[in-house]
């Protein structure tokens, strides 16, 4: 099958990763209500269909945190993405490139930072997750600046790790089963052969290459939950962004923000940017969407810092959608995870291309002849 939308992906990296690798990117936390929200509440924005306007200029391109994009938008930080395709983080990141577009690699990527960074040719966007130790920490980032990474994403949303049925079931999560309980399980489900050659044979199977100091490797994969749960810390509070100043002078940028409160608080913290987020329905599961969230914290804090939104984004109609109602970009997470399990780079780079031709020509289809200049008249207000 040629994938053409977000599903044929998913379906693609369905058939070819293990069950338990497959279940850990497609799934949400407990019902999954929050996820699922997200997918349906972007859906049911209609788009204002305009006819008979001269679209023969029309651009995607913006500049956020000074970078130029081909389009306003960023491949979302995904941890262990060197699990769905060999080196899988430096194949999205030359995809991003290719698309002109940035890619934010995770604390708790495979690769590490100074391999994306080389093999990509570009530094990608570093994103934190606060753990405990802040010498660990200030060495991390210093190791991104090293690397050129310019833009921190900074997650605030995962203080402890929201509960995920699928991993428990799984084995991938060993939380509810007793430690040790999931090793066995953990064979089982990562023995597809396509997968297993590609990724743990014929690549360096090392883990959290970010961390790697951090994570008794020993342990490793088999223990991810429990390491999470012992090592990021909750204690973390605004007054931690001035931490986080001093060992950064780039743009920072908070990931997980859903509530107007505490975007002012962003704002009042001095963050360069947030990203309306609920963790893509990962983390509080029951909390309204991020499309849902969105509208009244841009109304809200939109002209004192950028706003990003992510969850939910499928297509480019969506990309016009969370524009139309204060986004100045989006991040993506499941649909470039989905491509590069379906097929690595070359699925990713197709996946992008296809986002921005569907972007553009929903901005035909509703006379927006800039992005930037997209606002909620390219939406219906009777629906
Ligand atoms: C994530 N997300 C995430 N966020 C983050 O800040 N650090 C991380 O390591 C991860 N890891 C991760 C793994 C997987 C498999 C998924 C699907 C998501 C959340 C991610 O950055 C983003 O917020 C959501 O994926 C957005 O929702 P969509 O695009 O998946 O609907």
């Amino acid at each position: 099958m040629l994938p053409a939308s977000i599903s044929d992906y998913r379906e693609l990296a369905r058939r070819r990763l293990p069950r338990m690798i497959f279940d850990y990117i497609d799934g949400g936390s407990y019902a999954e209500v929050t996820l699922a929200r997200n997918v349906a509440d972007m859906e049911a924005i209609a788009l204002r269909q305009r006819v008979m306007k001269d679209m023969s200029r029309l651009s995607t391109a913006v500049t956020l945190f000074g970078e130029p994009m081909a389009m306003p938008l960023a491949l979302a930080p995904v941890g262990m993405a060197g699990m769905y395709g060999r080196r899988g983080e430096v194949q999205a990141a030359r995809a991003a490139k290719a698309a002109g577009v940035p890619f934010c690699l995770s604390t708790v990527g495979i690769c590490p930072l100074e391999e994306v960074g080389q093999g990509a040719g570009t530094p990608p966007w570093f994103q934190l997750y606060m753990l405990k130790d802040r010498g660990y920490m200030r060495e991390l980032l210093a190791r991104a600046k090293d690397v050129g990474s310019r833009v921190l994403v900074f997650t605030v949303d995962l203080p402890v790790p929201g509960t995920r049925y699928r991993d428990v079931r799984s084995g991938l999560s060993s939380r509810a089963a007793g430690p040790g309980a999931n090793v066995n399980r953990v064979w089982q489900g990562l023995t597809r052969p396509g997968w297993l050659w590609d990724v743990y044979l014929n690549g360096r199977p090392h883990v959290f290459g970010n961390v790697a100091k951090a994570v008794p490797q020993a342990k490793g994969f088999n223990d991810f939950w429990g390491w999470i749960g012992a090592n990021f810390d909750r204690t973390v509070a605004w007054k931690e962004i001035d931490w986080v100043r001093e060992s950064w002078d780039g743009p920072v940028v908070l990931k997980g923000v859903l509530d107007v409160e505490d975007a002012r608080e962003a704002v009042r913290a001095g963050a360069d940017g947030i990203v309306v987020s609920n963790h893509g329905g990962r983390q509080l599961d029951g909390v309204k969407s991020s499309i849902a969230a969105l509208p009244r914290i841009a109304d809200a804090v939109g002209g004192d810092l950028t706003v990003l939104m992510d969850g939910g984004v499928r297509s480019g109609l969506d990309i016009l959608k969370a524009l139309a109602l204060g986004a100045k970009g989006v991040m993506i997470g499941r649909a470039w995870a989905y491509a590069l399990g379906a097929g690595g780079q070359p699925m990713i780079e197709r996946m992008l291309g296809t986002l921005r031709a569907e972007l553009a020509t929903a901005m035909i289809l509703t006379g927006c002849t800039d992005v930037q200049h997209a606002d909620k008249t390219l939406l219906d207000a009777a629906v």
